[in-house]
């Protein structure tokens, strides 16, 4: 699988990605799924997808916890293009266990914490979605940060059995914004407030002047614990406690 993503980059790296999502809905029949939250990157796939009708499963993790807006950018995207988007929820028991255990605020205690939320709503959800699909559409942008610059068109994701596609690797986010204002692409409204990489509510604030694009990402936390584990499962089983408190 590993060549075969290598393969795929070499193959497809000069090739529109109009072009490339033809051909590979051509070769990898109904196992090719794409995951959204919504933001801006994500938003410009689905447009992608829904214009041209492919046949990819189009899917999000819904944690529960997510602003408002997005919610409302989740349904202008349901109206706009009347396609359907499937919504993957986490397990009630083990959401019911953690937060009866440890409050509902527990992910700001530890990078244990966080990692165990992060596992229970969003990770093993995503298993389920990926089960029986060869190809993962994401829409990961190399300059979103130091851990993204290696990010590959094409690569084997081992935890999942993958392999991701990131059509917009090499996007800037000025090309983005410029492709969802041409093509009236409805996005979460918290981007123009300067929340520029958005995931759930406790867990996200806008960024000011000249901060890194995803520091407003668990910002309690030092650079290299912020992944989540939906895209570096390894660091999920990092357990390093931190001292720092933090109270929104
Ligand atoms: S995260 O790992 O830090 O949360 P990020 O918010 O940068 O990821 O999003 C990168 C890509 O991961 C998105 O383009 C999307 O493909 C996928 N993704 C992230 N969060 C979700 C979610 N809640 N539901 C579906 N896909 C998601
Ligand atoms: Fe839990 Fe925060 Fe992770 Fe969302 S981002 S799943 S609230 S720790």
């Amino acid at each position: 699988m590993k060549d075969l993503a290598k393969k795929l980059s070499q193959e497809f790296a000069q090739t529109s990605i109009e072009n490339t999502l033809k051909a590979i809905s051509e070769r990898f029949k109904n196992k090719i799924t794409f995951s959204t939250s919504f933001g801006q990157e994500d938003q410009v796939i689905s447009h992608i997808i829904f214009t041209n009708d492919f046949p990819v499963e189009v899917f999000t993790l819904d944690t529960g916890r997510v602003f408002p807006e997005t919610y409302k950018a989740y349904n202008e995207t349901l109206t706009k293009y009347g396609k359907q988007i499937t919504s993957y929820y986490p397990e009630t028991t083990a959401v019911e266990k953690m937060v009866t255990k440890k409050g509902p605020l527990s992910f700001y205690e530890s990078v244990e914490n966080r990692k165990e939320c992060c596992n229970i709503r969003k990770v093993i959800p995503l298993k389920r979605a990926l089960a029986n699909m060869d190809i993962w559409i994401t829409g990961l942008r190399a300059s979103q940060s130091d851990a993204r610059a290696e990010l590959d068109l094409f690569q084997y994701e081992e935890s999942f059995n993958v392999i991701k596609y990131n059509p917009l690797t090499n996007w800037s986010l000025n090309e983005t914004m410029d492709y969802i204002k041409k093509n009236n692409i409805p996005y979460n409204t918290l981007f123009d407030k300067g929340f520029v990489s958005i995931g759930c509510e406790p867990c996200t604030r806008a960024i000011k002047k000249g901060e890194d694009f995803r520091a407003g990402r668990w910002w309690w936390e030092d650079n290299s614990k912020k992944e989540c584990g939906l895209h570096a499962p390894e660091q999920l089983e990092q357990t390093t406690k931190i001292n720092i408190k933090h109270i929104k």
